[in-house]
């Protein structure tokens, strides 16, 4: 299957094409694919925190000068924790005070944070305006960037508030992965791996036969990687973009794994999270997956550098913050399990037992 590169993934919506996903080494083409939005008598405000404001503001503001009528950027502290409506709020002044109208294009640069903060801030601004996402971090590449969720936190609350509002433009430029810290790398990786287990045994199985080019980040094996999850999320995408349904398998793992997030007070990486392992033991005392087969999930995490237990957590206190989750339907758990290797599912049937079993198994 993931064998030849390809440049460009559109994603549909009702039979039309909503945005394309492009995938690109640099941001050369980056000029030509905004243009193509018709931007050039429209101001752009380019929204990043300042991590990546650092890298690659400059850059990126100086291609855009170049496709429209003016620029201006808003940068806000770097950190889930400015993840809030207070910074919405800051980018709401910049855009008053900049005198940005309904037509003008927001464009979201960095990882899930900004991606999800920015495209808030485009779906609510004016009652809507047009953002691109320039995702930066490999969570963002495969996941966060992609499918139109935005929103913000409150307080310990992830992503409470929020709206779908689908991005005009996805542009990946691949090679920025290459200043990514190793444990972002580890933490989207944990997302990527999870594609695999919930959609795809043979992109599965590809990451298992590559996974020592993939972590020495080469160029060819790394786009591949991306356009292998790319196609996963896009595919659950179009078939459910307001998670009515099938988009929640993208959840797997979450339920639990949120709540040990949650208790860790975001200190973790959010593809850190152990929940998916813990799901794994569900579904194996189900007869639904085999020990050898969560030993092989096991042994990529490890490879990965992503961790496979979890310390300082009582299983009380963890089934019980699974309580707040947004995965709550009319008070029964939204619960995700695999019925196969490459298959997911919604049950609405775990029990506290079982969750508690689950949790012996990653508890050290
Ligand atoms: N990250 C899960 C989703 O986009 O639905």
């Amino acid at each position: 299957m993931i064998t030849e590169h390809v440049n460009r993934i559109p994603v549909h919506l009702d039979g039309k094409t909503i945005y394309d996903i492009v995938l690109e080494d640099s941001f050369d083409a980056l000029a030509k694919e905004v243009s193509a939005l018709g931007t050039e008598k429209k101001k752009i405000c380019i929204i990043a925190d300042s991590n990546v404001a650092d890298l690659y503001l400059d850059e990126v503001t100086k291609i855009l000068s170049g496709c429209c009528r003016e620029v201006t950027s808003y940068v806000f502290p770097a950190g889930e924790e400015n993840k809030n409506l207070k910074t919405v709020q800051g980018a709401y002044e910049h855009l008053i005070l900049n005198h940005y109208d309904r037509k003008d294009l927001l464009v979201a640069l960095g990882g899930g944070v900004t991606g999800d903060l920015c495209g808030f801030v485009a779906a609510t601004y004016l009652r809507g305006v047009d953002f691109v996402q320039i995702p930066t971090t490999l969570l963002s590449q495969v996941d966060s960037g992609i499918g139109g969720k935005t929103g913000v936190d409150i307080d310990s609350y992830k992503n409470m508030v929020g709206a779908f509002h689908m991005p005009k433009l996805v542009y990946t430029n691949v090679s920025v992965l290459r200043t990514l810290p190793d444990d972002q790398f580890s933490g989207g990786m944990g997302e990527v791996i999870k594609h695999g287990l919930i959609l795809d045994k043979e992109y599965f199985d590809w990451i298992q036969t590559n996974r020592a080019k993939i972590l020495a980040k080469d160029a060819d094996t790394l786009k591949l990687l991306i356009q292998g999850s790319d196609f996963i999320k896009r595919e659950v995408v179009e078939i459910d973009p307001t998670e009515q349904n099938e988009r929640a398998t993208l959840n797997f793992g979450h339920t639990l794994g949120h709540a040990i997030e949650k208790l860790k007070n975001f200190t973790m990486l959010h593809g850190h999270s152990v929940g998916a392992l813990a799901a794994m033991n569900i579904c194996k005392e189900r007869g639904l997956v085999k020990q050898d087969e969560i030993d092989a999930y096991k042994a990529l995490m490890e490879y990965f550098f992503i961790p496979t237990s979890i310390s300082g957590l009582n299983t009380e206190e963890v089934i019980a913050a699974t309580k707040n989750d947004k995965k709550m339907e009319a008070g029964v758990i939204k619960f995700i399990l695999l019925d196969r290797v490459g298959h997911a599912y919604i049950d609405r049937t775990v029990t506290k037992d079982e969750m508690e079993r689950a949790l012996a198994t990653i508890f050290r």
